[in-house]
């Protein structure tokens, strides 16, 4: 039997949270439930950060109220603080994601902290969460390149992906927030996280802003990564990292991922159906 690769679909967070126009609850929950049908173990749904910093994912907790949950699918939210954590749990949230970055720039730009605050911030989560056995799953951004900071050192994403795992985080999910990464640098990048935390813990989350995310992704498959995060019709981008596009469009990591021989679970024909409804609510 073919070896199994899974995709964490992005679209409905990481996809929408990028967008100009204000996206009616039910559209999200519209594509939630599509996406639902498609095979996905995992789906990142909501987020309950401030409203003033990104006001598109204000109606998370109406979304997670608002989607028929299907059996075996966990709805993923993002949650930056404790007030974050509080809205995850009281809209019932299967897990949840604390984000941090490897660049003390963007950490500044996205959540106005330095990467210390945010551990800091992320410690009683993380507490609060192993109490009632709450996945929680962590993000490190700029894992090659910074908007502001430049080149990422490969030593800096070990370290904070180390602090994260060490501190609770069941995958550690390893972004290029800004899609600069080659596949030379994401190997060198992944050498490093290697000697710390193992790769069946390690997931690819790839922007595609340089069309670059497709051999990324190679590039990981040939270090042991068989998690990558992708989303449908490839929306998406990061409010807070300037040039950011859209996350790699998950119908084309399936369908490379099905061409070199690994097994998705995903039913093709309804992956492209929520590519067409993601496509649609795009503003371009
Ligand atoms: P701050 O302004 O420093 O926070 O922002 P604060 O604690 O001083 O609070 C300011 C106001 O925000 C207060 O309201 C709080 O109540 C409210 P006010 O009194 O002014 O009315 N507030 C909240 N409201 C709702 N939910 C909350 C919350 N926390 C505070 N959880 C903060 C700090 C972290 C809140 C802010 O910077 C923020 O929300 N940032 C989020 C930015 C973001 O969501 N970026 C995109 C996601 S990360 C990403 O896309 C990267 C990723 O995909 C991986 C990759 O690609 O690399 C994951
Ligand atoms: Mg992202």
């Amino acid at each position: 039997m073919s070896e199994r690769v899974e995709i964490f679909e992005m679209g409905p967070r990481d996809g929408l949270q990028n967008e100009k126009r204000e996206i009616p609850v039910a559209e999200k929950v519209a594509l939630v439930d599509c996406l639902s049908r498609a095979g996905f173990q995992r789906i990142e749904v909501a987020s309950f950060v401030s409203p003033k910093w990104v006001p598109q994912m204000a109606g998370s907790a109406d979304v997670l109220a608002g989607i028929a949950r299907a059996e075996g699918v966990r709805y993923a939210a993002l949650t930056p603080n404790m007030q974050g954590y509080e809205g995850a749990m009281g809209a019932k949230a299967d897990e949840i994601a604390i984000f941090a970055s490897a660049s003390e720039g963007f950490s500044k730009a996205n959540i106005n902290a330095t990467i210390e605050e945010s551990i800091a911030r992320f410690v009683p989560i993380l507490e609060a969460a192993r109490h009632i056995d709450m996945p929680v799953r962590g993000y490190v951004s700029c894992v090659t390149d910074c908007p502001f900071d430049g080149p990422t050192a490969p030593e800096k994403v070990a370290e904070v992906a180390d602090r994260l795992f060490s501190l609770g985080c069941y995958e550690i999910s390893l972004g290029d927030t800004i899609g600069h990464g080659t596949p030379d640098s994401i190997a060198r990048m992944l050498l490093a996280v290697r000697e710390r935390v193992p790769m069946t813990r390690i997931a690819g989350h790839y922007h595609d802003t340089a069309g670059r995310a497709l051999e990324n992704i190679d590039a990981s498959l040939a270090m042991g990564v068989r998690v990558f995060d992708a989303a449908v019709g490839g929306l998406g981008g990061c409010p807070y990292a300037p040039g950011a596009a859209g996350n790699v469009a998950t119908e084309a990591v399936a369908e490379h991922l099905e061409r070199l021989g690994y097994q998705t679970g995903l039913d093709m024909a309804v992956v492209q159906e929520a590519a067409e409804m993601a496509r649609a609510m795009r503003t371009e």
